[in-house]
């Protein structure tokens, strides 16, 4: 393959827009294909034990060296591998930076970009920006979770936290529950929840209801997306819930006890959560460390402290495969909790890859006609 010449494909931002990034019905269908995969066990991941999330620069408080990077809320440099089998057959590897100052340069808080690599030569084939394909696979993941969580009469979908993930996170719900009546909205700044109805408006056919408080957004949920960002996290009891309500924490909420111990608690993969409790353990700053970024970080101390069982565990991977239940019945309220798995970009960017190569978009680039050292 070298003696003919090595080039990847380049996919830029418009490009990935034009072979479909924001396309939730076919991110959905992936990301489900994704999870039955991952439910046989047909992946590899990062790390020794094949389960991380990835691997994080960790920013000192106190650099001893000017301009190396300080820790700050959301800052971060990481970058997440993994290898996907079945009809994927591929590698790939997301990394980004991510830093709240950014918004004062006017670039998003996180900058993303993939890479998908041939698995048997580990060859690139494709480059991509992946700010919207990131967006897009953590939206689909409570899609797939409605599809297969919700209960049988569920309808109406709750929004707290009316940001870019949410929005992606609506999309994919509505195409998993099949049908939606109200899509209620609640954000602690209410004009985003006003401008995220405008646009909404435009995509999905439904009845919208700006609520004022928590309980008001919650009280007629079947699905509830939580993806909040910032210092205040939201308080939700199991009185708030509907009975037979799903759910679905993307990013971090302030959830008591019970909400963990009265029902089972599905997680997109159990694995990857019991790896941040061990790299937790070996951080600097004791477990503590993991604790503003790990979604799981409540549920992993109940966890250790015996509380938490792991027969109450289950993956939605483990679900989509058909070989766990989550649901004893139609009252109970369940509980999704999402970290963010790396063989999600890998299966919507190899989607996206194969979209681009079809519609013959984007840049190739070449490495070598002929490699200089061989
Ligand atoms: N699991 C994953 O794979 C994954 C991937 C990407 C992002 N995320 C997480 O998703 C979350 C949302 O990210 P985003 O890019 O949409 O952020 P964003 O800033 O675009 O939107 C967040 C919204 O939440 C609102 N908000 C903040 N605190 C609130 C509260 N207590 N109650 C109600 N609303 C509140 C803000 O006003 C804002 O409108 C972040 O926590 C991010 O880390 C998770």
């Amino acid at each position: 393959m070298e003696e003919e010449g090595l080039q990847f494909l380049y996919l830029s931002e418009p490009d990935m827009l034009e072979a479909g990034v924001l396309d939730m019905k076919q991110c959905v269908k992936t990301i489900e294909d994704m999870f039955r995969l991952a439910g046989k066990g047909d992946y590899i991941m990062g790390g020794p034990k094949r389960d991380s999330h990835g691997i994080m620069l960790w920013y000192p408080d106190e650099p001893a060296f000017e301009g190396m990077p300080k820790a700050g809320p959301d800052r971060r440099y990481m970058v997440m591998p993994a290898y996907l089998g079945g009809r994927f057959h591929v590698t790939g590897q997301k990394w980004y930076g991510s830093n709240v100052e950014n918004i004062k340069k006017g670039l998003p808080r996180s900058i993303l970009m993939f890479s998908l690599n041939d698995a048997d030569t580990g060859a690139p084939m494709a480059i991509m920006s992946a700010n919207l394909l990131s967006a897009a696979r953590t939206g689909a993941v409570p899609g797939v979770a409605a599809k297969y969580l919700k209960s049988a009469t569920a309808e109406n979908i709750a929004v707290i936290g009316c940001g870019v993930i949410n929005h992606a996170c609506i999309m994919a719900i509505a195409e998993g529950m099949g049908r939606v009546s109200k899509v209620y909205l609640y954000d602690i700044n209410r004009d985003r929840a006003l401008s995220f109805q405008q646009d909404m408006e435009k995509e999905l056919n439904a009845e919208y209801v700006v609520c004022d408080t928590l309980e008001d957004v919650l009280k007629n949920a079947d699905v509830i997306s939580v993806a909040t960002a910032g210092k205040v996290k939201v308080h939700i009891t199991p009185e708030m819930l509907k009975p037979g309500a799903l759910l679905t924490i993307t990013g971090t909420a302030d959830l008591p006890k019970e909400m963990y111990l009265k029902n089972r608690v599905a997680v997109d993969n159990w694995q990857m959560h019991l790896d941040y409790l061990e790299e937790g353990k070996m951080c600097y700053q004791g477990i503590e460390g993991i604790r503003d970024w790990a979604s799981s970080y409540d549920m992993l101390m109940l966890y250790e402290q015996g509380l938490l069982k792991e027969d109450n565990i289950v993956s939605l991977g483990e679900v989509v495969a058909g070989t766990a239940l989550p649901r004893k019945n139609e009252e109970d309220k369940l509980l999704l909790v999402v970290g963010g798995l790396p063989i999600e970009d890998v299966a919507w960017g190899y989607d996206l890859y194969n979209n681009a190569l079809e519609k013959g978009l984007g840049q190739k680039l070449k490495i070598w006609d002929k490699p200089h050292w061989h």
